[in-house]
């Protein structure tokens, strides 16, 4: 018996073994394509977890999937084998012109996540794509390649979104996203998935309870994998990666709540008196890394190599954007004065605070030095705006980190980077504001404009004003709108303005919430700051 012979002998054993168990999906018998590669058999649909492509260039993009024909299975129901899994790019729906195709090969050690960077295509146009693996077909998903370098375009269009607490409502907001005609891409800043465990009905706890979350806390790499198949089984979130392009990053949630840096938030403070040494933390970071990676459309640069990941990047899209994709919690230091909204201590005002870390800061700036785009769009997690609260300012936010705020104010304007503009989310409300070049300076000059995207679900529902708006806008006369309710952020931008849309959402605890346009907010070019459309 040749070495391959045996392998396959040893697969399909442990398949019907685990199907006498009553638990197997994946029954692997055939014959391998290839020594050492098997060809799958599965005994349900594998592709349970759907498709998704991400950071488009001019000639191609990532598309992913899983194999996980039992998704919330510790193994996702798949041999622990690699297995060869097919890939077609086509400029059709109906796959009559194929213009790329391959096999990849779905490895064990990576949840049997399937990640192809496509190339060779043809710039500013959509594509589909699908995957096959053991006689089964995945769902098409449609992509669209970046515009040629430097190529004029009429216009860019894009959505931008994040915060999606499972347990607090449905994600309607995906499905209109889904439906949104012509993105150029959907940028998703992070809290893809929340770790906290499952809440029992009845249980008090943060927001409603409308759908609750399996297992406890995520910690180990088999808890983060089951929570992001859990959220991905979400029918919603799958027509919307599989409907757009995605530029994704994570904030907080997709490691542990408000972690910075090496730092967890059990940091030894009243609230946690038990602190997680760094070097204890750092293994909950890989295993959280990793099941991101596994999970989400980027390119194979962003494979983590332990508790390291470099998930900031840029992407061109012609003469009119360049999209600086950033990573506010690798780098940052743990936040001030005991984290929290707070009056400012001491800390506050430390002069070398770091929020991007010195390797970003200057991969940033460079960026900006040399941009030959028309709009420089920072594509990050925390709001950059100065934010003063009834009890203080956020210790999580850049508001915290003054000094490193500054040092990026002040370069981008010695660089005269054209027309920055700030993405950010987090907060679970929908904000828009000025940034001045002092920001605690109300009289300085608007060097930049920022637009917040409130939560998908987390908080649930919401209201259009809370007495928490009308204090936000009140302190703050750089804050141009408050929105408390649900939804995501739709911008267009062209040489002359972009302009950004508010959809609101008027309730998520149920399924089916129509889609509202709460506000319209315009930035002119070669002008910082914001007026109502
Ligand atoms: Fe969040």
């Amino acid at each position: 018996m040749d070495s391959t012979t045996r392998h396959i002998l040893d697969l399909s054993r442990r398949g019907l073994l685990r199907g006498a168990g009553g638990l197997a999906a994946l029954a692997a018998l055939a014959a391998a394509a290839r020594p050492g590669l098997a060809q799958p058999v599965f005994r349900s649909f594998p592709f349970t977890l759907g498709v998704a492509s991400g950071d488009p260039a001019p000639d191609g993009f990532a598309i992913w999937t899983r194999l996980a024909p039992e998704p919330l299975a510790p193994d996702g129901g798949v041999v622990r084998a690699a297995l060869e899994v097919g890939w077609e790019v086509a400029e059709d729906r109906r796959f009559g012109r194929i213009v790329a195709s391959g096999t990849a090969i779905a490895r064990p050690e990576l949840a049997h996540a399937v990640h192809v960077e496509v190339a060779g295509l043809a710039p500013g146009r959509p594509y589909f794509y699908r995957f096959r693996a053991g006689g089964e077909v995945s769902a098409t998903g449609r992509s669209r390649t970046a515009p040629a370098p430097g190529a004029a375009m009429d216009r860019l269009r894009f959505a931008f979104a994040g915060c999606q607490h499972y347990e607090h409502g449905h994600f309607t907001a995906w499905r209109h996203i889904a439906e949104e005609p012509e993105l150029d891409f959907v940028f998703h800043y992070g809290d893809f998935i929340y770790e906290y465990r499952g809440r029992v009905p009845g249980q008090p706890g943060w927001g409603p309870l409308v759908r609750p979350h399996l297992g406890e806390e995520t910690i180990s790499l088999a808890d983060y994998r089951q929570r992001y198949a859990q959220y991905r089984l979400d029918p919603d979130l799958r027509a919307a990666q599989a409907a757009h392009p995605f530029l994704v990053s994570y904030d907080d949630h997709e490691v542990d709540n408000n972690w910075a840096g090496i730092h967890s938030e059990e940091d030894g403070s009243r609230r946690f008196p038990i602190a997680v040494p760094p070097e204890v933390f750092a293994l909950r970071k890989a295993a959280a890394f990793q099941a991101w990676y596994e999970n989400m459309p980027v390119r194979r640069a962003a494979l983590p190599r332990g508790p390291d990941i470099t998930a900031y990047r840029r992407m061109e899209f012609g003469a009119l954007a360049r999209v600086h994709v950033l990573d506010t919690r690798q780098f940052r230091d743990d936040q001030p004065c005991g984290d929290g909204v707070k009056a400012a201590c001491a800390d506050v005002a430390r002069p070398d605070a770091q929020m991007l870390g010195a390797a970003q800061e200057a991969w940033l700036l460079e960026g900006l030095t040399d941009s030959p785009a028309r709009w420089n769009i920072l594509a990050q997690q925390v709001p950059m705006m100065r934010r003063l609260l009834s009890g203080g300012i956020s210790m999580d936010k850049w508001d915290a980190y003054p000094a490193a705020r500054q040092r990026l104010l002040d370069g981008m304007a010695a660089r005269r980077a054209p027309n920055p503009v700030v993405l950010s989310g987090d907060v679970h409300v929908a904000l828009a504001a000025t940034i001045r070049a002092r920001p605690e300076d109300a009289e300085s000059a608007p060097v930049a404009t920022e637009f917040t995207a409130t939560s998908v679900t987390s908080a649930g529902d919401g209201s259009a004003m809370t007495p928490a708006g009308e204090d936000v806008l009140r302190r703050n006369p750089g804050i141009a709108l408050f929105d408390g309710r649900r939804g995501y952020c739709v911008a267009e931008a062209t040489a002359a303005r972009m302009t950004t849309e508010f959809v609101a959402l008027p309730f998520v605890t149920r399924e089916g919430a129509p889609r509202e346009v709460a506000a319209r907010l315009v930035v002119e070019a070669g002008r910082a700051g914001l007026e109502r459309a």
